[in-house]
């Protein structure tokens, strides 16, 4: 009996642990307590023992009762709480929200300048960012060995090096579209390019990274002059930085442009004042003015190498780093470059 007593409370155990739903362990409740049940069997034996062993074989009948019961109570628990768990629903919760992304910092940026430059009938291209030589030098008035070239450290691709256009180069300026845009609109103006792409560099610093963007401006029809240029510089510094602010041109040097300037803009701080109300130094610019890019009218010699009437045909150019504008821009005086670059998360999602 004593083995029987044994065997009940494994068998018990066994079955109410394999037990999944609510139904079923009230089924093996019956199973084990009611009327016929297997304990109910039992404790029938009671009548057939001796004083003696009634005492002892009640004990333990009694212990296998509170083990079963405590089991099927323990084992309600879990399944009434998982059954709750799956049939519960909080509409008041909050829900799930989906991670949502957005285009790159520079993405944006490029995006932006070329819906303003759009909206003044500027048409966007870009060319190559492996170019001839020719395109990034010679047709840009900076014949072989010029000096000016150096300005424009240039990375050499290893590969043939052709007669009429020498070497291959990774383009280090936007400028080498000028000509080829002269060239795709069958050197007929009017032009009025905005020229967006990859340049590289050899520098890495917190203001160089070896790989980045300009974009460049070029207007080529008659009667252009240095009003229209200034025109278009300040719609684009009011549109891209905001109303206040407004460009300045400072007499500069470059090869393909006569005469250049370097483009300036107010500072977004101080508005160009270089001091703050209370009379202090603004900390940003300074002096007012923070440099923007280059830019200037269209040397003679590149209309020409673009097969141009220089006598007819006037223009203006500019090209600027759009990673350095879109820091000018952004008022979090991003101090490294490079930044925008490094794919952290954390750094991209504030934007
Ligand atoms: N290509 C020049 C550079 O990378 C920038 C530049 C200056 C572009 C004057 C122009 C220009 O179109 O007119 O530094």
């Amino acid at each position: 009996m004593e083995n029987e007593i044994e065997s009940l409370k494994s068998s018990s155990q066994k079955e109410i642990a394999e037990t999944k739903s609510l139904k079923d362990l009230e089924a093996l409740k019956l199973a084990y307590f009611g009327a016929k049940g297997k304990v109910a069997l039992l404790t029938k034996r009671l009548g057939t023992l001796s004083l003696a062993e009634k005492a002892d074989f009640g004990k333990k009948v009694n212990e296998l009762k509170n083990y079963i019961n405590q089991t099927l109570n323990t084992k309600y628990q879990t399944l009434n709480t998982s059954t709750a768990k799956q049939e519960w629903l909080d509409v008041t919760a909050p829900g799930i929200k989906p991670e949502i992304g957005h285009l790159h910092l520079v993405t944006q940026a490029i995006e932006e300048i070329t819906r303003i430059f759009e909206r003044i009938g500027f048409t966007r291209v870009r060319y190559p960012e492996i170019d001839w030589e020719w395109y990034a030098f010679e047709s840009l008035n900076m014949p072989k060995n010029h000096p000016a070239r150096d300005d424009f450290e240039t990375f050499f691709i290893d590969a043939p090096t052709s007669l009429q256009y020498g070497k291959m180069v990774l383009s280090p300026h936007t400028s080498s579209g000028q000509v080829r845009e002269m060239e795709r609109l069958n050197h007929k103006p009017p032009i009025r390019m905005i020229n967006i792409a990859k340049c590289y560099r050899p520098n890495w610093d917190v203001s160089h990274i070896p790989m980045f963007h300009q974009f460049e401006g070029l207007v080529v029809d008659e009667g252009i002059n240095i009003t229209h240029l200034k025109g278009v510089m300040d719609y684009f510094a009011k549109n891209f930085f905001g109303p206040k602010r407004e460009t300045r041109l400072r007499p500069f040097h470059f090869q393909f442009t006569e005469p250049s300037f370097e483009v300036d803009i107010n500072c977004g701080v101080c508005l160009g004042k270089g001091k703050l109300p209370d009379g202090s130094t603004c900390r940003l610019c300074k002096e007012g003015w923070m440099e923007l890019g280059g830019s200037g009218m269209v040397h003679p010699n590149v209309l020409k190498a673009g097969k141009i009437d220089s006598n007819k045909y006037t223009g203006f150019a500019f090209g600027w780093g759009v990673e350095r504008t879109f820091m000018m821009k952004s008022g979090t005086k991003l101090d490294d470059i490079r930044l925008l670059y490094s794919n952290d998360i954390r750094f991209l999602e504030q934007f």
